[in-house]
């Protein structure tokens, strides 16, 4: 049996915080409405010029310094996201330029906020294909240009920052073990969460203004509704798969969405609140990058120690949603 192993984590965010407070000086909203509705009280934002794979390359610095690694001896690079430097190069060559490493494979994958699971499960592939691969898998979105200022529903839910592990093989007793992933989609549902502009379904014309279409549109309530069942039916999925029971899950870390969404799932599936790890007050919903950056800071803290038994899930636009174990 392959071993699937978390050898370093990192994560990053912009030095800039934007408040809550910050917020209502430009928009029709209050502190009050945003912390009841969404636990978020504040987010980072990108400096001017400030790229996905610039902060992606901060991150994965971190998790290879964690590994104990240096970036010459990679494999392969894979980085999740929805906000990539360019249409081409993809963001993983360009953290490879930064790097200043050549010849590794070097991928983007594309799942919006399940773009962790998604890329992690990419990685597992790599690896099991060619078990010496040593992967640096990173998730960075810049999301906060692409918000819509006039939309009050949807800019006040998003921040930016990258987070990043590296993954290898390993023996038998080597941990954090990744136990197994389980992905879905519905592409039924993807005009719920849209950012269209930029895209060949949406070409812009030299000189045309960039309308909304380039900006991320959502329909809050039905993304809630989807997001709490199918975050908690892939969950209770993948622990039917193992045998396991939920009361042997030790840390629960579900995608930073929304804190409702969060307690919402951890209710449904019967997590007591201390198991569940939140950060979404200090980063608002990161995207691809809200899993590793919150695993990064659950690692750090000692909120995940070792022998705990780890549940993740995401959802996010597609829609894509997965599950993972991770035995650390
Ligand atoms: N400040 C003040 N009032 C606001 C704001 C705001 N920022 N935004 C909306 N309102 C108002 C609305 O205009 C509405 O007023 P009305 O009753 O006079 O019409 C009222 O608040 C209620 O609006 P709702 O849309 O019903 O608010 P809801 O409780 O559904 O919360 C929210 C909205 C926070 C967007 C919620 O639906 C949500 O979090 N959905 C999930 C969206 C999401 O997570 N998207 C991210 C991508 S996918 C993912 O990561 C899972």
């Amino acid at each position: 049996m392959n071993k699937f192993i978390l050898r370093g984590f990192g994560r990053y965010a912009p030095e800039r915080v934007m408040t809550n407070f910050d917020l209502e000086k430009i928009i029709d909203t209050s502190d009050e409405w945003i912390t009841t509705r969404t636990g978020i009280k504040q987010r980072h934002v990108v400096a001017e010029g400030e790229t996905a794979s610039d902060m992606a390359f901060e991150a994965g610095k971190k998790a290879l310094a964690d590994a104990g690694m240096e970036a010459s001896e990679l494999t392969h690079i894979v980085v999740g996201t929805f906000t990539p430097d360019s249409m081409i190069p993809s963001t993983a060559c360009r953290v490879q330029q930064k790097f200043g490493i050549k010849g590794q494979m070097c991928v983007d994958v594309a799942a919006a906020c399940s773009g962790f699971l998604y890329s992690l499960e990419t990685a597992r592939g790599y690896l099991a294909l060619k078990p010496d691969s040593k992967i640096l898998l990173i998730t960075s979105e810049v999301i906060t240009p692409r918000l819509n200022f006039e939309d009050r529903t949807s800019c006040i839910l998003f921040g930016d920052a990258a987070g990043a592990v590296v993954l290898t093989g390993g023996d038998a007793e080597a941990r954090p073990n990744v136990l197994d992933v389980i992905l879905a989609a519905d592409g039924d549902l993807g005009d719920l969460l849209t950012v269209n502009g930029g895209g060949s379904g949406c070409n812009y014309k030299k000189g045309d203004v960039v309308g909304d279409e380039y900006f991320v549109k959502m329909n809050g309530r039905e993304i809630f509704k989807h997001a709490v069942r199918k975050m908690t039916s892939i969950s209770e999925e993948l622990l039917e798969k193992h045998g396991i029971d939920k009361k042997d899950i030790d840390v629960f870390l579900p995608h930073q969405a929304n804190y409702r969404i969060i307690d919402a799932i951890g209710r449904k599936f019967e997590i007591p609140a201390e198991k569940v790890f939140v950060n979404i007050d200090r980063y608002a919903n990161t995207s691809a990058a809200s899993i590793p950056v919150a695993l990064s800071e659950a690692v750090e803290t000692k909120f995940i120690n070792p022998g705990d038994l780890v549940l993740l899930t995401s959802f996010g636009g597609g829609f894509t949603w997965g599950a993972a174990l991770i035995q650390f």
